[in-house]
C-alpha cells in the first residue's frame, strides 16, 4: 500500500434537539475506531462528523424553550455536556465538525439547490402527503407502517403546501444498478430492503422545499421556501472538504468518501436519496455505505421521552471511556441489532479487560520486576510450546486485518482476546514461579516472560483503535517504543528489545462489583424514567372554518350504554346497544376494542353523533358514532372515550 493514500470516512451528522444517548455514542464510537484502524495502516484518514441543525423539530424545541434556534443548537452543540464534549470525553479522532449552520455550508447548499433547478432535477409543484416530524420523513401512503411513520412507530402528519421536488424516479433504474453493484451498500441485507421497499414499488419525486417553518437553509431565488433538512444535510459531506465554498478544502484530494458509517433507519437516505442527488449535479457517489444496526434497550429503541436512554457520561465517568468503547464494539456485531443491558456490560468489561487482559499485563509486569528486577537478561533458551503463542501471533495482524476491513469488528475483538486468554494459559502451563526457584532456569524464564511481553506488544497494538488510552498506558508498562508499534512491525515476532525494560502501572480495569453497581445504575435510570415527561402529538388544527349553520346540523346526545359486545371476526369492533333516550334501543359499531373492554363500558354516559346515515360494517349497521379524543404518546396511539357525568340524561342534546 502506498502510505499516503487516502481515506474519507464519515459519521451522520446529529440532530442536536436532545442529549445524546449510548446508542449514539454506538455510531460515532465505531466510525471512531475504523478511522483509529486506518491510520493505524499508514492511510491519510480523513474523520468528519457535525451535528444537522435545521428543521421544523428543532425550530419546535427551541420555541418550546424560549430561545431562538441558534441559541438552541449553540447549547447543545457547543455546551458544558454537549455533542462537542461528549465526543471529546469518549476520545473521538474527528479531523474536521461541521455545523450545517456554518455559513460556508449554507451558502454552498442554496448553490448546490439553484444547480439542481437550473438541470431541471428541480421543480415547483405541491406536496400533499405525509410527514413524520421526528424523523423529517415524507412518507406515501403505502409507505406507512398501520398508518404510522415506518422508521419511528409515531404518528405522521398531513401536509399540503407548494414546494420544490426532486426528480428521483428519473434516477431509480441508475440506483436499482448502484444498488446491486455488490460494492455500495453494507451489509448485503440492507440491499434487499433497500430494493423491496422503495425500488421495486418505485421511486416517487422528493419534497425537497418547506414553507410552513424558517428555521432551514432559505431557497435564494424564491422567498419563503427553505431547504428540506435531509439535502441540507447529506451536502455536509461535500461542503465540510470545500464543495461550493472556499472556506473548506480537500475536495479533490479525498472525494468519493470510502464510507458513509450511518445507522440503518438512514441507509435510504444515504444509499438511495443522496447518491440520486450527486449524479444530478455530476459529481462521484461514495464508494460505502455501511448501515450499522441499532442499540435496543429492553428490545425497544431508545428514546429521551420514553425515558429509557442510556446516559454514557454516566458509563464512562463510572467505568472508563475505554471499558465503555470496548463494551460497544465487542458486545455486538456492527451490522445487527443489540440488546443493551448493565449487566452484560459490567460482565464484559470483568471477563474481557479486567481478568483476560488486565491479569496478562499485571501478571507479566509484576514478573518481569519480580524476577529480573524489571529488565529482562538477553540470554534465552526456547522450548517448544513457545510456539503456541508465537505462531499465531505472526499471522494475528493479517487475520485482524481482513476482519477490520470487511467491518467485521466484533470478530476482529475476538480474535484478538482469544490470543490473550491463549497467552494466559501459556503462563500457567510454563509456570514462571517454578522456575525462578532456581537461578539456572534465568534463561528459560527469560524467555516465558519475553514471550508473554511480545504477545502484549502486538495484541495492544491490535486494540489500540479500540482502547487507545488504555494501550498508551499499557505500552508504557511493557517498555515498547513508538517505533516498535508501527503497522509492518506488527506482522513481525521479536520486534521489542531483547533487554527491555518494563514499569509497574496502575491497574487499567479494575473489577467491578457486580451487584453493587447494578443497583447503582438502576437509581440512574430510575431518576431518568421519572424526569421524562410522555411526549404528546395530536392531530395538527384545521384551518378551514365550518358554517355555523353546518355545524347546528350535527345532532350530538349523550347515550348510555345498555350492552356492549365484540363484533365476530373482528379485532377492532365493539356492538354498543345504546339508551338514546327515544325509547328504542340504538345501535353503534365503534373500531375501538383495543382501547376498551366491553365489559368496562356497560352503565357509561357516552357522547354520539346520532344523525350520520346507516352504515355496514362487517354485516353488521351501525347508527352514529361515539365521540373520543386520540393523540399519540410516545409515538403510540392513544384513544379516550368521552364519559360524561351521569346525571346527564340519556338523550340530552349537546349544543
Ligand atoms: O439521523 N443505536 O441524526 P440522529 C444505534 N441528522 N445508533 C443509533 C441509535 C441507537 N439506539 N440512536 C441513534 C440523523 N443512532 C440525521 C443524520 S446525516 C446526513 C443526517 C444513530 O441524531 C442513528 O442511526 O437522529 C444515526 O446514524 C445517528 O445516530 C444520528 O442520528
Amino acid at each position: 500500500m502506498q502510505s499516503r493514500d487516502t481515506f474519507y470516512i464519515t459519521t451522520p451528522i446529529y440532530y442536536p434537539s436532545d442529549k445524546l444517548h449510548i446508542g449514539h455514542t454506538y455510531c460515532t464510537v465505531a466510525t471512531d475506531t475504523i478511522a483509529r484502524y486506518k491510520r493505524m495502516c499508514g492511510y491519510d484518514v480523513m474523520f468528519l462528523t457535525g451535528t444537522d441543525e435545521h428543521g421544523q423539530k428543532i425550530e419546535e424545541k427551541a420555541i418550546e424553550a424560549g430561545v431562538s434556534p441558534k441559541e438552541f443548537v449553540d447549547g447543545i452543540v457547543e455546551g458544558t455536556k454537549g455533542i462537542k464534549d461528549l465526543w471529546q470525553l469518549m476520545n473521538i479522532s474527528n479531523d474536521r465538525f461541521i455545523r450545517t449552520t456554518d455559513d460556508y455550508h449554507v451558502k454552498a447548499v442554496q448553490r448546490i439547490f439553484k444547480k439542481m433547478y437550473d438541470n431541471g432535477d428541480i421543480y415547483k409543484g405541491k406536496y400533499a402527503g405525509m410527514y413524520c416530524k421526528p424523523c423529517e420523513s415524507f412518507w406515501t401512503e403505502n409507505q406507512l407502517k398501520e398508518g404510522n411513520c415506518p422508521d419511528c412507530g409515531r404518528s405522521v402528519q398531513y401536509y399540503e403546501e407548494e414546494a420544490y421536488f426532486f426528480r428521483l424516479s428519473k434516477y431509480a433504474d441508475k440506483i436499482r444498478e448502484l444498488l446491486l453493484g455488490g460494492e455500495f451498500l453494507e451489509p448485503a441485507s440492507r440491499v434487499n430492503e433497500m430494493i423491496k421497499n422503495f425500488i421495486d414499488p418505485g421511486l416517487e419525486d422528493l419534497c425537497v422545499s418547506r414553507t410552513s417553518f424558517t428555521w432551514g437553509v432559505p431557497v435564494d431565488f424564491d422567498e419563503g421556501h427553505v431547504v428540506y433538512v435531509w439535502v441540507d444535510a447529506l451536502f455536509n459531506y461535500m461542503t465540510a472538504l470545500g464543495y461550493q465554498n472556499e472556506d473548506r478544502d480537500g475536495y479533490e484530494k479525498y472525494w468519493p468518501a470510502d464510507v458513509h458509517m450511518v445507522g440503518k433507519e438512514i441507509v435510504r437516505f444515504h444509499s438511495i436519496i443522496w447518491p440520486a442527488m450527486l449524479m444530478s449535479v455530476g459529481e462521484q457517489v461514495p464508494k460505502k455505505v455501511y448501515g450499522h444496526g441499532w442499540l435496543l434497550l429492553g428490545g425497544g429503541k431508545m428514546s429521551k421521552s420514553k425515558g429509557n436512554v442510556v446516559d454514557p457520561y454516566i458509563l464512562a465517568e463510572r467505568f472508563g471511556v475505554d471499558a465503555l468503547r470496548y463494551f460497544l464494539m465487542r458486545e455486538f456485531p456492527l451490522g445487527s441489532d443489540g440488546n443493551y443491558s448493565n449487566e452484560l456490560l459490567i460482565l464484559r468489561i470483568n471477563s474481557d479487560l479486567a481478568n483476560d487482559l488486565g491479569n496478562l499485563l499485571s501478571r507479566t509486569v509484576a514478573m518481569v520486576i519480580k524476577y529480573f528486577g524489571g529488565t529482562l537478561p538477553e540470554e534465552r533458551k526456547f522450548e517448544e510450546i513457545d510456539l503456541e503463542v508465537i505462531n499465531p501471533a505472526s499471522t494475528l495482524r493479517d487475520k485482524y486485518k481482513e476482519l477490520m476491513d470487511s467491518y467485521h469488528t466484533q470478530d476482529a475483538l475476538i480474535l484478538v482476546l482469544k490470543h490473550i486468554s491463549r497467552a494466559n494459559k501459556y503462563i500457567d502451563e510454563t509456570s514462571p514461579w517454578v522456575l525462578a526457584k532456581s537461578e539456572e532456569n534465568n534463561p528459560r524464564l527469560a524467555s516465558v516472560l519475553y514471550n508473554l511481553l511480545e504477545t502484549l506488544r502486538i495484541c495492544l497494538s491490535l486494540l489500540r483503535p479500540f482502547i487507545p488510552d488504555s494501550c498508551e498506558k499499557a505500552f508504557e508498562q511493557i517498555g515498547a517504543k513508538p517505533s516498535e508499534l508501527t503497522w509492518d512491525n506488527l506482522g513481525v515476532w521479536g520486534i521489542l528489545d531483547a533487554k527491555v525494560s518494563v514499569r509497574k502501572g496502575d491497574t487499567l480495569f479494575p473489577r467491578i462489583d457486580v451487584q453493587k453497581e447494578l443497583i447503582e445504575l438502576e437509581k440512574f435510570a430510575e431518576s431518568m424514567r421519572q424526569e421524562a415527561a410522555p411526549e404528546i402529538i395530536t392531530e395538527p388544527y384545521t384551518e378551514e372554518f365550518v358554517e355555523f349553520e353546518t355545524f347546528l346540523k350535527s345532532d350530538y346526545r349523550a347515550v348510555k350504554v345498555i350492552s356492549c359486545e365484540k363484533v365476530k371476526k373482528s379485532d377492532k369492533l365493539l356492538k354498543f346497544t345504546l339508551d338514546d333516550g327515544t325509547g328504542n334501543p340504538r345501535q353503534i359499531l365503534s373500531g375501538i376494542a383495543k382501547f376498551y373492554s366491553p365489559e368496562s363500558l356497560v352503565g357509561k354516559t357516552l357522547l354520539a353523533i346520532v344523525n350520520l346515515p346507516p352504515r355496514k360494517m362487517m354485516g353488521t349497521e351501525s347508527n352514529g358514532m361515539l365521540i373520543s379524543a386520540v393523540h399519540s404518546e410516545n409515538g403510540e396511539e392513544k384513544l379516550n372515550l368521552i364519559i360524561v357525568d351521569d346525571k346527564i340524561p340519556a338523550g340530552a342534546k349537546l349544543c
